[in-house]
C-alpha cells in the first residue's frame, strides 16, 4: 500500500467517526511512519512501512478513542504534554483560565499558590514555565494524573518548582498560600457525554456530582475557610447564576466571571476579603 493509497483508505474509515478524516488520517500516517505531515506529500508513491500498524491505529481512532491517547501527547498552550487513559486531555479553553492567574500572579507578586486537580500538569507546568519564581503544590485525588503530571514535570526540569500531593482537594495543604487555581470536574453525573469523552476520558476528570458543580462550591469553601485570598476556577457554561448565588455567603471584595471564546461562561476569579 502507497502512502496515498493508505491515505485514502483510512479516511474513508474514518468519516464515520471524525470531523476531519484526511486529516487525522495524515496526522496519524506521519506519527506512525514519524514524519512531518509534509512528507506524507512529497511521497506519496512510497511504500507504508508496517501497513498493519499502522491500521491498528486507524481501527482504534475509528472506535472514537481520541488520537491525542493513541499518540501519547497533547498540544497545550505553547507546549506538547505527554498524556494516558486516566488523565484528562487538557482542553483550549483551560489556556483561559492560565491567562486570568497570570494577569493576578504578575499584578500581585504572588509566588505562592496550589492547583487542585492536577491531571496532566497542564496549568502548574504553564505557569511555573511563565513564572520563575512560583512555586505551587499541585494536588489530585486519582494516582495516574500525579504519576503523569510527575513525568511533564520532569520533562520540562520543574521539580524545584511544582510539588505533587495526592490530595482531596486542599487538605494535605496546611502551608499558606496565595493563591488557588483549579480546573475540577464539573459535569452533572447525568449529562450525556460523546463516546470520544465518556468511553476515554476518567470519569473522576469530568463529573463534580449530581448537579455538577458541588466541587466547585466545596473548593470556594475551602479557600474561604483557610483564609487565602485568590481563587481561580473554570466552570460549565451554565454555573454561573448557581455560584454567583452561593459566594453571596462568602465576605469577598469581588467575583469576576469570565467566558471561553464561543462566548460561553467559563470561569469565575474571586478576591476575598482579607
Ligand atoms: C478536569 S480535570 C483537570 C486536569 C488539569 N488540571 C487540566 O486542566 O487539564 C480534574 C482533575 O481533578 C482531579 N480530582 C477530582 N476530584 C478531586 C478531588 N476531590 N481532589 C483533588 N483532585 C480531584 C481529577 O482526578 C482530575 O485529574
Amino acid at each position: 500500500m502507497t502512502i496515498s493509497q493508505a491515505l485514502k483508505w483510512a479516511k474513508d474509515v474514518l468519516a464515520e467517526s471524525c470531523e476531519r478524516p484526511l486529516f487525522e488520517a495524515e496526522l496519524l500516517l506521519a506519527y506512525h511512519l514519524r514524519k512531518e505531515r509534509l512528507y506524507l506529500h512529497m511521497y506519496v508513491d512510497e511504500t507504508v512501512e508496517d501497513e498493519e500498524g499502522y491500521k491498528r491505529l486507524i481501527a482504534r481512532r475509528a472506535k472514537h478513542e481520541p488520537y491525542e491517547y493513541i499518540v501519547g501527547s497533547a498540544s497545550f498552550y505553547d507546549i506538547e504534554l505527554d498524556v494516558e487513559p486516566g488523565v484528562l486531555i487538557p482542553r483550549p479553553e483551560t489556556e483561559i483560565l492560565i491567562d486570568k492567574v497570570a494577569k493576578i500572579i504578575e499584578e500581585e507578586g504572588i509566588t505562592r499558590i496550589a492547583e487542585i486537580g492536577v491531571g496532566s500538569g497542564a496549568i502548574s507546568v504553564v505557569l511555573a514555565r511563565k513564572f520563575p519564581q512560583l512555586h505551587s503544590i499541585a494536588t489530585d485525588i486519582c494516582d495516574t494524573p500525579l504519576k503523569v503530571a510527575g513525568k511533564n514535570i520532569r520533562k520540562f526540569g520543574l521539580e524545584e518548582q511544582i510539588e505533587l500531593r495526592k490530595s482531596n482537594l486542599i487538605d494535605q495543604v496546611p502551608e499558606s498560600v496565595e493563591l488557588v487555581v483549579s480546573n475540577p470536574p464539573y459535569i452533572a453525573e447525568e449529562f450525556i457525554l460523546e463516546s470520544n469523552v465518556v468511553d476515554y476520558e476518567p470519569g473522576e476528570a469530568l463529573f463534580g456530582g449530581k448537579v455538577g458543580d458541588e466541587l466547585l462550591k466545596q473548593i470556594i469553601r475551602d479557600v474561604s475557610c483557610r483564609g487565602i485570598r485568590y481563587l481561580a476556577c473554570e466552570m460549565g457554561y451554565d454555573q454561573k447564576a448557581p455560584i454567583e448565588a452561593f459566594v453571596k455567603e462568602f465576605e469577598i471584595e469581588f467575583i469576576e466571571f469570565y467566558q471561553d471564546l464561543a462566548g460561553f461562561d467559563r470561569g469565575f476569579v474571586i478576591k476575598f476579603k482579607g
